[in-house]
């Protein structure tokens, strides 16, 4: 018989530990209905707006780290061994102390001032959330001494939504927090309390209903006694299908504590990431190789999202809008896919094989992805198209990795999402574009190409009729932003430049 492992957590200074907590309780009714803690709130409940953000820490190379999430759709168990703040604990957190005399004669956190002076707050039900993410990037950045600039403020709330209070006073109150009396989570004693969780253990092993192996050999294993367990990553997604389609799992396995797949590295001439590595820090280890990624990293979902989310968990999802697969699949990643039989490797295109199916088996997982390395001669450049620019799903994403020399396409690799049942390559348009004259004429038979090779349907983000526009019209883009620029070195390309349309300002 399977039973319910019980989750342990740190808040407010305290060990909290709850028992009988079903595998698909989410961590944002676990604080409403079970601690009463309704100062989070609810509002899409999808990961959309930001309402239920709260914050977890944990430790990290000796370290704390602050993640900012979204709890409507975070599984529960999953914070197991971590700290979490919500709105509440801001000023009952006996961790949070004073760093000067005007913070130890305050009454509210420098995040919460910021925002009653700036009167960044209307109706109100966003603003929980709002204070949660600014209390996110207090801990990461003001405590860091870091100075708060516009850009890296819009980022940190780049998963909050507000409908009546505007973005400018919340903006203005996220710079001036620097100025403001200063408070701070005393780190020493977190990381004491979070060691004494680690150091409990999980108890002896016994059938639980919800599994966080903390090896890969331990993870593979349960993936074979328990094939129809619920894979869960970082839950963005499964997380929809219990707040929307009221799912029950009797047996759920979580793989973002196998340490062997948290880890980033380079290995052969290519960057390897593990199915556990979460977006924000998967696109950092790809900005930190394609620069030019920077700005269509920034755009994937809102930063919890991102936070919470993992790039395996995206790729092994399969939906066809995943932002990350066009991509992918334009670098040429592969994937790893390992069983306690062995692993194989797969190209990413080959993965999937229809809708939201893929070429796993049942005791397999995907353990890694692995990115070749920029090459000299590369163009690469990927768009994304949606109505707002933070925090959106592709009407269309295309993205184009292409070998230039001498004025000349040598080799061509397209990937594509929002126009077919699974991300795609776009194999009829590489082919077309191999060996040809690096022109504006090419650029306009190779968005021909692309239109004779999709067939997009139509749906509420997009027309079938305005998707094959886009394809079109981005393989022109190409041409314009890239073009008549020399392509010899990866460094010589010029960085994408601010577009209209789908790049308005929230
Ligand atoms: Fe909207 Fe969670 S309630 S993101
Ligand atoms: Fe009303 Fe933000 S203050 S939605």
């Amino acid at each position: 018989m399977t039973i319910s492992r019980p989750i342990r957590f740190i808040r407010r200074g305290q060990r909290v530990q709850l028992t009988h907590v079903p595998p698909e309780r989410t961590l944002l009714q676990l604080l409403r209905e079970d601690l009463g803690a309704t100062g989070t709130k609810e509002g899409c409940g999808e990961g959309d707006c930001g309402a239920c953000t709260v914050v977890l820490g944990r430790e990290r190379d000796g370290r704390m780290h602050y993640e900012a999430v979204n709890s409507c759709i975070r599984l529960a168990h999953s914070i197991d061994g971590m700290a979490l703040w919500t709105v509440e604990d801001l000023t009952q957190d006996p961790l949070i102390e004073p760093l000067d005399e005007a913070a130890a004669a305050a009454d509210l956190h420098p995040v919460q001032q910021a925002l009653l002076d700036n009167h960044a707050t209307q109706c109100g039900f966003c603003t929980p959330g709002f204070a949660m993410s600014l209390f996110g990037m207090y801990q990461t950045h003001v405590c860091a001494g870091r100075p708060i600039g516009r850009e890296l403020a819009a980022t940190e709330l780049s998963g909050n939504l507000c409908r009546c209070t505007g973005y400018r006073p919340i903006l203005d109150a996220a710079e001036q927090l620097p100025g403001l009396p200063r408070m701070a989570v005393r780190e020493d004693s977190l990381l004491r309390l979070l060691e004494q969780l680690a150091e409990e253990g999980r108890g002896p092993g016994a059938d639980f209903s919800y599994e966080a192996p903390e090896t890969l050999a331990d993870l593979l294993a349960a993936r074979a006694a328990h094939p129809g367990a619920q894979v869960v990553a970082g839950c963005t997604d499964v997380g929809l299908w219990v707040t929307k389609q009221h799912r029950q799992f009797a047996r759920v396995l979580d793989v973002t504590r196998a340490r062997e797949l948290a880890r980033v590295a380079e290995q052969d001439g290519h960057l390897v990431l593990g199915a556990a590595v979460s977006l924000t820090e998967a696109f950092a280890a790809l900005v930190a190789r394609w620069p030019q990624l920077a700005r269509f990293a920034a755009r994937f979902a809102g930063l919890p999202v991102r936070n919470a989310g993992t790039l395996g968990g995206n790729v092994a999802n399969g939906s066809p809008i995943g932002d990350s697969m066009p991509l992918l699949i334009a670098l040429g990643a592969q994937v790893e896919l390992a069983s306690t039989r062995g692993s194989r490797r797969l190209a990413l295109e080959a993965l999937y094989t229809g809708y939201r199916q893929n070429a796993m088996a049942a005791d397999e997982l995907l353990t890694f992805i692995r990115v070749p390395l920029p090459a000299a001669d590369q163009l690469l450049a990927v768009y994304k198209v949606s109505k707002r620019f933070d925090d959106d799903i592709s009407a269309v994403c295309l993205a184009f990795n292409l070998s230039i020399r001498e004025g000349r396409v040598q080799q061509a690799r397209i990937g594509a999402g929002g126009v077919a049942a699974t991300p795609a390559r776009a194999r009829q348009t590489e082919a077309l574009l191999a060996g040809q004259p690096w022109s504006e004429d090419t650029a306009r038979r190779a968005g021909a190409a692309l239109q004779a090779e999709f067939q997009p349907i139509s749906d509420m983000r997009a027309s079938s009729a305005y998707r094959r526009e886009l394809l079109a019209a981005l393989a022109l883009r190409l041409w314009h932003e890239h073009g008549p620029a020399p392509h010899d070195t990866l460094h010589a390309l010029a960085p994408l430049t601010p577009a209209p349309l789908e790049e308005a300002a929230p």
